[in-house]
């Protein structure tokens, strides 16, 4: 199996610095200095050996010389040397390794290039992705939610085989054995299709509301893991069959899955609470099995507000990642800045506190009783790049990819010093995936928004910019209209200089997927206060009314006003025409039609509807029905008094009475960190719509209330906000049952 050579310059300018004294090892062959070469007495060949050698392994190599008796010096690279040709490193690392042969005076030098020393590989762990390629190395399979469909493109010219329609918004796949399994996160299905001999997909019809995300095929063979996300746990399926063979809900808001061939299975939990982020880890003791669950806490990082770094939380879990050798587990993600803010900290958020890609790593122990620890070095912190949305190690663990969301780009990273070695830029829109072909030499760079495969020779990487040597559309025809596309490709662009400085923020930075990112945000600086992330997917945008906590915004156009703020972004609309009438305020002159920009940044956020299906929806099931009747009978008494704010299909009375008067309440929550309203003071905040409450705990503006038990109870003492006081804990819990259901079959 051909493995890259890859030698990042730095790599090697960095040993020759070290090794000063005899620097000649960074050139190939040096005679000693003035000695007159007689070509029949000192013959050397080529250093040749293994291109990987394993911690605590002997790595030989051979060298041809003439004289037989012409003495050598083996320098290893790690400090040591000797008179011997094999080696038994005792930590992973690149090394440089050069022999130095004399005779009779005369000297040469043989150098062997970068050596990669791992720990011993374990048998292809797996991960969940957006693409993957197949064993043979000849078609690539990829996700396309948008368009509802799979497709296997070509490996080596990217062209598009066959674009296969396939159920609501696949997210993820994996390849097993003759099948690929994707997740179908709307429909709540995962299929199973035959690679080689097309035929009917199996089925697996998940339960309602399941929303499946990531999906890895057991190393050991034979299952499918998949997560399911807004049930909050992971099943098995049987690679070629249909139906869940196990399954677990202990898991909230499970996203991305990687696994080791010794059947530990690594869960990422999408989003991030206050006190961090979590991974959990469960061990299958057999391929299909699912055994105890056990979960690690990686807290928010505090101290570290710099121009290159900030303080905050791991968000965004899209992804795990294990080392080939299976003692690293990388979780690429985003920081997400919930300590800093004007309230919080005295400090502001400025746009380069607020978030950045980060990459956690976790240490994974040999053992199966111990549970993976995070690095000691910490959290590696990406400068000027927004997201770190996938990853990829080479096949000898040497190098990661990451690949870097809205900045478009792809890093590379030494694996075990974590330095810079190499990036690859316009690698497409929005990169969600990555894959490596199996001798190494070429990486696949999935772009979710330009629809987009690159292939880029990554042979060598270090050595200028890894050429594009093809690309691929995956899709045939585009589902989204040119509106909506250009302004959900305007959504997840950081690089965009109109849309942040420095490439670190986008909509997507916490929004992705149109969804919330769950944290509570310091915006005092911004003329509001503590404020918990509203997710879009539901609320059409101006289509539930008011927008924000406070109603300081009548159209997604305003945020032409966060893009120039805190996100200094230069603006989608022209200094003229913002400077122009009211433009230039929130809630003033309207600002649509002025930019088409921000016309299609609109067009996409509007067009967010469809809240999904609750998982706590138990249709047909009589006691659940029963239960939810004396709920919404509850909610809808004239006692209890919920309807009169939370009225209609919205279950919201949000919006403005003329000329610009938002109806906000006081409903007894407000508080210290509550802050202002545009700046000004803060009397009440605009009803939030009811639905989607299944998915978008903590809950009220500040994020106070972490269950519906505390928004009724805990967070409303004296029945200012519905009168809950007088209700059971039977009631109540009716009640929840409501709330947690109020979905998209909810009339
Ligand atoms: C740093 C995190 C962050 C970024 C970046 C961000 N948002 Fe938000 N978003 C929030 C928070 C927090 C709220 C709630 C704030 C409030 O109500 O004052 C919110 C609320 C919203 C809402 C209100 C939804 C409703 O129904 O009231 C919309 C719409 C929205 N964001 C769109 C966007 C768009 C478009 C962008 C990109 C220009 C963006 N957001 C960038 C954090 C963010
Ligand atoms: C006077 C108007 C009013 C009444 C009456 C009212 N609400 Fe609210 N509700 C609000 C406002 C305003 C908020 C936002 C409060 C905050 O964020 O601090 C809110 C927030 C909520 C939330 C949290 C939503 C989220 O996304 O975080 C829930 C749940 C809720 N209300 C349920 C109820 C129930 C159940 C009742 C009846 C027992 C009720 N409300 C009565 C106005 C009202």
């Amino acid at each position: 199996m051909g493995t890259p050579t890859l030698t990042p310059r730095r790599l090697i300018a960095s040993v020759c610095v070290a090794l000063a004294s005899w620097a000649v090892a960074c050139s190939d062959s040096t005679p000693a200095a003035n000695s007159e070469q007689d070509a029949s007495s000192l013959e050397v060949g080529e250093l040749t050996g293994p291109q990987v050698a394993y911690v605590g392994q002997a790595a030989c190599f051979s060298l041809e010389v003439t004289p037989s008796d012409a003495s050598i010096s083996t320098f290893w690279g790690d400090g040591t040397s000797d008179q011997l040709l094999c080696h038994t490193y005792t930590a992973p690392g690149h090394y440089l390794l050069s022999a130095e042969v004399s005779s009779a005076g005369q000297k040469q030098v043989r150098s062997r290039g970068l050596l990669v020393v791992t720990q011993p590989l374990a048998l292809a762990p797996t991960h969940s992705s957006t693409i993957a390629l197949d064993p043979e190395g000849s078609g690539l399979w990829v996700v396309n939610p948008d368009n509802d469909s799979v497709s296997l493109l070509d490996a080596g010219s990217l062209e598009l085989i066959r674009e296969f329609p396939v159920c609501d918004h696949p997210r993820t796949l994996a390849i097993s054995g003759a099948f690929v399994a994707f997740t179908c996160q709307d429909s709540d299905e995962v299929w199973q299709l035959e690679r080689l001999v097309p035929s009917d997909a199996k089925r697996t019809q998940l339960a309602p509301g399941s929303a499946p995300y990531g999906i890895v095929g057991d190393p050991r063979g034979r299952f499918f893991y998949v997560t399911t996300q807004s049930l909050g746990g992971v099943a098995s399926i049987g690679v070629g069959a249909a139906g869940v063979t196990h399954s677990v809900q202990t898991l909230p808001d499970a996203r991305g899955l990687g696994m080791l061939p010794d059947g530990r299975l690594f869960v990422t939990h999408w989003r991030s609470a206050a006190e961090g982020a979590r991974v959990s880890l469960i061990s299958a003791p057999a391929p299909g099995e699912l055994g105890e669950v056990q979960s690690l806490l990686l807290p928010p990082e505090l101290g570290l507000n710099s121009d290159t770094n900030n303080d905050g939380v791991p968000s965004f879990n899209n992804q795990i990642v294990l080392n080939p050798s299976g003692t690293q587990a990388w979780l690429p993600s985003l920081k997400a800045n919930n300590q800093t803010g004007l309230f919080r900290s005295g400090k502001d958020l400025s746009f380069e506190l607020t978030a950045r890609a980060i990459v956690s790593v976790l240490e994974v122990p040999g053992s199966l009783d111990q549970l993976p620890r995070e690095r000691a070095a910490g959290r590696y912190a990406f400068d000027d790049l927004d997201f770190a949305s996938a990853a990829i190690f080479t096949r000898d663990g040497g190098l990661a990819f990451v690949a870097i969301q809205g900045s478009e780009r792809v890093i590379a990273l030494d694996a075990f010093t974590l330095d810079n070695a190499g990036s690859i830029r316009d690698v497409g829109k929005a990169p969600q995936g990555l894959a490596l072909s199996p001798d190494g030499t070429r990486l696949f760079v999935h772009g979710f928004m330009s629809r987009s495969v690159r292939a880029y020779d990554i042979s060598a990487l270090g050595q200028g910019d890894p050429p594009l040597v093809a690309e691929g559309a995956t899709v045939a025809s585009e589902a989204l209209t040119p509106e909506v596309l250009l302004g959900k490709q305007i959504f997840y662009a950081a690089v965009d200089r109109r849309m942040s400085k420095s490439s670190y923020l986008s909509c997507a930075s916490c929004h992705l997927d149109g969804e919330g990112d769950n944290l509570v945000w310091d915006f005092t600086g911004r003329g509001e206060g503590l404020r918990n992330t509203i997710p879009l997917r539901g609320r059409a945008g101006v289509g539930s009314g008011a927008l924000h906590w406070s109603a300081n915004f009548d159209e997604i156009q305003d945020f032409e006003h966060d893009i120039r703020g805190p996100q200094q972004g230069t603006g989608f609309l022209a200094d003229s025409l913002f400077h122009s009438g009211s433009v230039d305020t929130p809630l003033g002159d309207p600002k649509a039609g002025l930019s088409v920009e921000l016309d299609a940044l609109a067009a996409y956020v509007n067009s967010l509807s469809g809240w999904g299906s609750s998982p706590y929806r138990k249709t047909g099931d009589p006691a659940w029905e029963a239960t939810r009747a004396r709920g919404k009978q509850i909610f809808e008494s004239a006692a209890a008094g919920c309807g009169s704010c939370h009225s209609g299909s919205t279950f919201s009375d949000s919006g403005f009475d003329p000329p610009k008067l938002p109806r906000l309440h006081d409903v007894g929550t407000l508080s210290a960190g509550s802050g202002s309203r545009l700046g000004s003071q803060l009397t009440g905040l605009d009803t939030p719509t009811l639905r989607g409450l299944w998915k978008s705990a903590p809950y009220l503006h500040d994020g106070s209330a972490a269950t519906l038990r505390d928004v009724l109870i805990t967070r409303n003492p004296n029945d200012r906000h519905g009168v809950t006081s007088t209700l059971s804990e039977q009631e109540l819990d009716d009640l929840e049952a409501f709330l947690l259901t109020l979905d998209d079959f909810e009339p």
